[in-house]
């Protein structure tokens, strides 16, 4: 399967890693190298380097790194061979002869498929069955059966492996696609007794199969598994089929399951796609932003229905889609709701759609009962973070919304937005404890204090300018246990005569309470320091700021809180100068770490 690494090399050679990645994402020369925002993971400053003369790409921010074959293969998801296959394509460059067979047959597998597709609706239409007793028991007419292609696999461990055999087709073939399984005593039919939904490829190729069981057998579905044919994350079930509709009608309408597809289809609703089991993809964004921006997710309405809309929001979103929650109200799926309902009833629940924004906004609200502060501030918390994902324009709206709902002033709201909040700070943790910092306050923040003092502590025992630094840089410890070893440190210098470089550990924990020694040691164990200290001091320095600056934030968004309810407005509007204040604070030191 391997190519010739002399090819490899000189198509290397004829392609630009610059050019190839530049299609994708935008690149601003800086220096040797290229920069721009990573495509592989999310971020608001670009870490993502591509370098012209190594052509390699390297991203500092999550690691994702390699040559023009590696960005080509994890950004549009493809093996190594597709990948090759892309970039000679494109740049119109001759692969070499595949001899041996090397070459993936994608034709033969389909027509494999295609003749398994057929198998199966012969077995469906040609006789009485209960496969299609079952699909006419769920109200599907033979038309709708027969446009998507729906079959039935017999109850027996052989009917399609001897079908396909007369047909030619090999075991191996058959077991690589899934149809079939590999027994002891020779390959059996995989799918039994099931009604088949034949999957298609978006230009109309059977790419692969459900099976649905028609009692209560377990699984309820069944599906072929993932092959070089066969991708789910590149894949919407019906989407061949629908492509036109969701043009047409610039919207599509996402459910969970093939019968949704099917029902919805046949009611009339025909702007509709489904994923295949799984959740949805970045790449299946992709492939419906060919057709529209406007995804409308109609999951079910059950906990993990409203956890997969908020992760299909958040995919949706990652491609600049606009997305909306449907809701269904009476029934548990689209499929029964469209069947009870209608088509009509339907589509006014597509217009009452929820915007994906307002959804996430009332997902957060779970748990909290709002009749207190603390309350309050952390589901603000909780939700700045979502209103910082959002254009300005969105965002004025959702701020002048939480105002209105828990009568918090907008600017309160808006400076948080703007300027607060850990989130977009490079440091690490910050960006996932922003939304616990009041709910778990003291313990989160006294035990990252703790850390970030042990270390400047072990910082100083190897180098003891940094006990001068700490003066300078007006670093006072909050803790008891780090003052108390600070002081045994500084002992220890002002002790020795002709000053001292480093301190020998032994001694500062000889001075020290037999509590703060065994909690100095455990640390002194555990933290380790690079070899640029300098760069390790900046760091916790600002971090150590940062921290001690969002406890008072806090403090002031509390004040704020208490005084608006009491409506003392000149109070609040002080309070309010001094938050915009400590956020700008915040904001310069961060910036002044990010230098
Ligand atoms: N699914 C799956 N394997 C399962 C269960 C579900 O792959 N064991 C996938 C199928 O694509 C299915 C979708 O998840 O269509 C939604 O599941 P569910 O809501 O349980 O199925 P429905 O489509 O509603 O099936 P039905 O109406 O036939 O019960
Ligand atoms: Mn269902």
């Amino acid at each position: 399967m391997a190519f010739d690494n002399r090819f490899i090399d000189e198509l290397k050679m004829n392609i630009n890693i610059v050019d190839v990645v530049g299609k994708e994402v935008s690149l601003k020369k800086s220096g040797s190298n290229h920069k721009g925002l990573c495509p592989f993971h999310s971020e608001k400053t670009p870490s993502f380097m591509v370098n012209e003369e190594k052509q390699i790409f390297n991203c500092f921010g999550c690691g994702e790194k390699g040559d023009v074959i590696r960005f080509v293969q994890r950004f549009y998801n493809l093996s190594f061979m597709d990948a090759v296959d892309k970039l000679c394509e494109e740049y119109g460059i001759k692969r070499p002869d595949y001899s041996g067979g090397k070459r993936i047959d994608y034709d033969k597998y389909y027509e494999i498929n295609a003749k398994a597709a057929r198998f199966f609706y012969k077995n469906l239409t040609g006789g009485p069955n209960v496969g299609y007793s079952y699909l006419k028991g769920r109200g599907l007419t033979d038309h709708t059966i027969a446009s998507f292609g729906l079959g039935y696999a017999p109850d027996s461990w052989n009917a399609l492996t001897n079908h396909l055999r007369k047909e030619r087709i090999s075991d191996a073939d058959m077991v690589k696609l899934g149809l079939a399984s590999e027994g002891k005593k020779g390959i059996y039919d995989k799918f039994r007794d099931r009604v088949m939904f034949p999957i298609f490829s978006t230009n109309g190729k059977v790419i692969g199969f459900g099976g649905r069981a028609i009692g209560d057998v377990k699984p309820k579905y069944l599906n072929s598994p993932e092959s070089e044919i066969f991708l789910k994350k590149n894949n919407l079930y019906a989407l061949n089929f629908t492509k036109k509709d969701i043009s047409e009608r610039d919207h599509v309408i996402m459910v969970e399951g093939y019968m949704d597809v099917i029902s919805l289809f046949q009611s009339g609703v025909r702007n509709v796609a489904a994923s295949l089991g799984t959740a949805l993809t970045d790449n299946q964004a992709k492939l419906i932003s060919r057709y529209t921006k406007n995804v409308v997710l109609s999951y079910d309405s059950d906990n993990a229905g409203i956890k997969a809309a908020l992760r299909g929001i958040s995919i949706m979103k990652g491609q600049n889609l606009n997305v909306k929650v449907l809701t269904v109200e009476d029934g548990k799926d689209p499929d029964e709701f469209v069947k009870k309902h209608g088509r009509e009833a339907f589509e006014r629940l597509v217009k009452k759609a929820v915007p994906g924004t307002e959804f996430r906004l009332n997902a957060l609200k779970v748990g909290y009962s709002f009749d207190n502060d603390t309350d309050v501030l952390d589901y603000i918390n909780r939700v700045v973070p979502v209103l910082r994902d959002l254009n300005p324009v969105e965002q004025n709206i959702y701020i002048k919304k939480l105002s209105d709902e828990f009568g918090l002033s907008e600017s309160s709201i808006t400076a948080e937005v703007h300027t607060g909040g850990g989130v977009q700070s490079a440091r690490p943790k910050t960006a996932s404890t922003t939304a616990n910092n009041i709910r778990k306050r003291d313990t989160v923040s006294d035990d990252r204090d703790i850390r970030l003092e042990m270390s400047l502590l072990i910082l100083a025992v190897n180098n003891t300018r940094y006990l001068k630094c700490f003066e300078d840089d007006s670093i006072v410890f909050r803790s008891g246990r780090s003052r108390n070893i600070l002081a045994a440190m500084n002992q220890l210098c002002d002790d020795a005569e002709n000053g001292i470089h480093s301190i020998d550990l032994n001694k500062i924990f000889a001075l020290l309470d037999p509590d703060d020694e065994e909690y100095f040691r455990k640390f002194t164990k555990i933290i380790k320091i690079g070899p640029d200290d300098e760069a390790f001091y900046h760091e916790c320095r600002t971090a150590y700021k940062i921290n001690a600056l969002k406890d008072k934030r806090l403090e002031l968004l509390q004040r704020i809180s208490v005084s608006e309810k009491m409506g003392s407005s000149k109070e609040t509007a002080e309070l309010g100068m001094q938050l915009v204040e400590i956020n700008n604070l915040i904001k310069e030191t961060m910036e002044d770490n990010n230098a």
